[in-house]
């Protein structure tokens, strides 16, 4: 009897969860799985449409912008729009109070006046291969981890370097379904990428972190860039002489709009997501990790917020990072609701009985995986979370000093080999000076210092004993246990909070250099962090990692045996992936349904000048008096933002979103709060992504912004 209740129980969970809208495809492998029912949902073209060796197709259009988001080709002159908020680093190291792009936006009326971004990238895929036998060619079931991470390594090398022979390309290769299979991507990278323009974070960011992860939304997040090449149409570093990019295929800009029940395809690069962990993952991070970092960061952000809403400079130079803490900050929040009220748990460990009736009965070698898991998860979590916590400390925006003073540890290095290589040294140093001065752009002592003895308490509270580095032996013994006296001392004896005096110990750095830093507080607080996280923490994290990692490899496999029905899409891993689904509202709660689509009344009923993100900039509100809309006009007024069922995650941002035709109808930013367990767990009830409609786009540019010509260069279908 229970084990047919369990199969029931299972054969339920694949049911609710095994729907058209949740996934993300290999493009290359549409034709196998997925492309008779995108066009039974509507889509007009064909696989190879999408993806092909032999043509120009839609892959050619899909760029990765910088590291961590997409963007897309407009034009047929290298012209690409993406988010405002993965142009966001861009726009502000551009801004200054005088120049202040962020607030007031930035158009470059002619080619001229584009502006050049040191280190901003733009990738394209070229083409994509499975690997997967050359990968393992030489490997077996009997080696040791060691041994076969060996092989692996060496094979990996071996056909890196064979893909990009005599090219200019770069080879990439990952593995997918954790370990099952390999793909190897060749990139073509692009170095002079040129802001074009931006909007004013009054429509770009408008709602802010206020609106962030929400649904009804109306924030206007785009920025467009140009792509320069050498005049073969080849990479190059920045030149006056570049000239724009010639893409193989750049998107035409629909303004038919959507309508609910549409076929919609967002085609960019998911970061990660966790579809196939057991139970125990999300038992970490409900019940440790992410209320705890949560807790940390409410705290960094309400100090952030209070400095910035007092002084305009301080709140340009912390605009980025105070954006990217409150974004992951809000998604935890929003996970763990979700997680929660999809009963998320209960439902993975329904499914792991079911799992296990499977394995006992007919592949005992799975049957004690859970097992293993369960021991691994049970230290690991402890790992992970000190872990974490650790990087909100210092490396991913803590105590600044601390990190800058860290960044000395490469010189260091240098200084204490046995012979100085004199030439590597300089460079190490004109290299250091630059990102100081990068730092000081961007830098507000009291902030730190604030922050500072924040965290160091929070530490303290949080983190157990064994755990806690030498500092606090200071902090408790000369300081009597004040953190805010020690944080006095670290700031007042530091050099690391002053650009000039910094600058200046670099550039004149010798081996006696290396005594006075030993005596730096804000030196020394790194190192006694760091050292923890080298010898207590991190082996152990490496160890648990790599035991996962074995595990999830054969749960992974085990689970496709399992459901040896079940299409399996792999875990996002950043690499190009296409999603398709529909428009659709939304029912959020008990009595409240969501329509698909928002409309520039929503921005007019939100203004309020008193309210930051609500400020709705005079010029939109004179084409919302006077009905300026020409021809974006829909209804009486102006699309801004729809949602669709399309599963994405973190990287998507910037996507383009597709119709059925291949046009592109909006551009993918965000998700609604609703739903932002899908990284773990797909509600096709409840998830939504959520796009900004071009048309919007267009009327901003247009009509706001008065860079009308852009519009010259596109194709547009009215
Ligand atoms: N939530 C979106 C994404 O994860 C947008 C983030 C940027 N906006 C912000 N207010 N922080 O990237
Ligand atoms: N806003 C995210 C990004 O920047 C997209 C998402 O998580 O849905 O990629």
């Amino acid at each position: 009897m229970k084990r047919i209740v369990l199969t029931l129980v299972a054969a339920l969970f694949l049911q609710t969860f095994a729907r058209a809208d949740e996934g993300m495809w290999i493009p290359m492998l549409l034709k196998k799985y997925n492309i008779e029912q995108m066009q039974e949902m509507g889509f007009k073209l064909t696989a190879e449409d999408v993806y092909s060796v032999n043509q120009a197709c839609l892959k050619d259009a899909v760029v990765i912008f910088g590291r961590g988001c997409t963007g897309e080709l407009i034009s047929d002159k290298g012209l690409i729009v993406t988010n405002h908020h993965c142009g966001y680093g861009q726009i502000q190291y551009h801004s200054s109070v005088e120049h202040d792009y962020l607030t007031n936006g930035f158009w470059a009326m002619s080619p001229e006046e584009e502006l050049v971004n040191p280190d901003l990238t733009v990738t394209f895929l070229k083409r994509m291969e499975d690997v997967t036998a050359r990968v393992l060619d030489g490997v077996n079931d009997d080696m040791k981890v060691e041994e076969r991470n060996k092989i692996i390594a060496q094979n990996i090398k071996a056909i890196k370097e064979e893909a990009i022979k005599d090219t200019h390309y770069k080879a990439v290769l990952k593995p997918f379904f954790q370990g099952n299979q390999y793909f190897l991507f060749v990139n073509e990278v692009f170095k002079d990428v040129r802001l074009v323009g931006a909007p004013p974070s009054a429509i770009g960011k408008f709602g802010g972190d206020t609106d962030n992860w929400m649904w009804p939304r109306h924030t206007g997040d785009f920025s467009m860039f140009r792509i320069y090449a050498d005049k073969d149409n080849k990479p190059a570093a920045y030149s006056k002489d570049n000239v724009p990019y010639k893409p193989a295929k750049h998107f035409p800009v629909s303004l038919k709009g959507v309508n609910e029940g549409d076929f919609t395809m967002v085609f960019g690069y998911p970061g990660s997501t966790y579809q196939y962990v057991p139970s125990y993952h999300l038992e970490m991070l409900t019940e440790t990790v992410n209320p705890k970092l949560i807790d940390v960061r409410t705290e960094k952000l309400a100090i952030m917020n209070r400095f910035q809403e007092a002084d305009p400079a301080v709140r340009i130079k912390y605009a980025a990072k105070n954006a990217r803490i409150s974004n992951s900050w809000k998604r935890w929040i929003g996970e763990n609701r979700g997680l929660e009220i999809l009963d998320a748990i209960n439902k993975k460990q329904a499914y792991e009985e079911g799992f296990m009736a499977w394995a006992k009965a007919e592949a005992p070698e799975y049957a004690d995986l859970l097992d293993k898991y369960k021991a691994v998860y049970k230290d690991y979590t402890n790992y992970n979370l000190t872990y974490g916590y650790y990087r909100e400390m210092i490396p991913s925006n803590g105590i600044e000093i601390a990190n800058l003073a860290g960044k000395m540890e490469a010189l260091v290095a240098l200084y204490k080999a046995d012979e100085l290589n004199a030439e590597a040294a300089q460079k190490l140093k004109d290299g250091l000076v630059k990102s100081v001065k990068l730092f000081f752009k961007d830098y507000y002592q009291p902030l730190d210092m604030e922050i500072s003895a924040k965290l160091l308490s929070m530490y303290a509270e949080n983190i157990e004993a064994t755990f806690q580095p030498g500092v606090y032996n200071l902090i408790n013994g000369k300081f009597k246990s004040d953190v805010n006296k020690y944080v006095d001392y670290l700031f007042a004896k530091s050099i690391f909070d002053e650009e000039a005096k910094v600058i200046e110990f670099i550039n004149g750095f010798s081996a006696k250099s290396l005594k006075t830093l030993e005596k730096d507080p804000a030196y020394l607080l790194n190192k006694s962090f760091a050292s923890v996280y080298g010898d207590k923490v991190y082996p152990q994290l490496k160890k648990y990692r790599s035991e996962l990692a074995d595990l999830d490899k054969a749960y992974m496999a085990a689970q496709m045996k399992y459901e040896s029905d079940r299409i399996f899409y792999p875990d996002a891993n950043f690499t190009l992936r296409v999603s398709y689904g529909q428009v659709k509202g939304y029912t959020a709660r008990d009595a409240v349904y969501y329509k698909h689509y928002t409309t520039l009344e929503g921005i007019m009923e939100k203004d309020n000048p008193d309210i930051y993100d609500y400020r709705v900039p005079a010029k939109l509100k004179e084409l919302y008096n006077n009905k300026d809309y020409g021809r974006y006009e829909v209804d009486g007024t102006v699309p801004v933002c729809f949602v669709a069922t399309n599963h994405t995650t973190g990287g998507n941002s910037g996507s383009p979103v597709l119709n059925a035709e291949g046009h592109l109808i909006g551009i993918n930013f965000d998700r609604a709060w609703e739903g932002v367990m899908s990284d773990l767990m797909f509600n096709p009830e409840q998830c939504r992504n959520i796009s900004l409609d071009m048309r919007y786009v267009l009327f901003i540019v247009d009509k706001m912004a008065g860079a009308g010509y852009l519009l010259d260069e596109m194709t547009i279908i009215e």
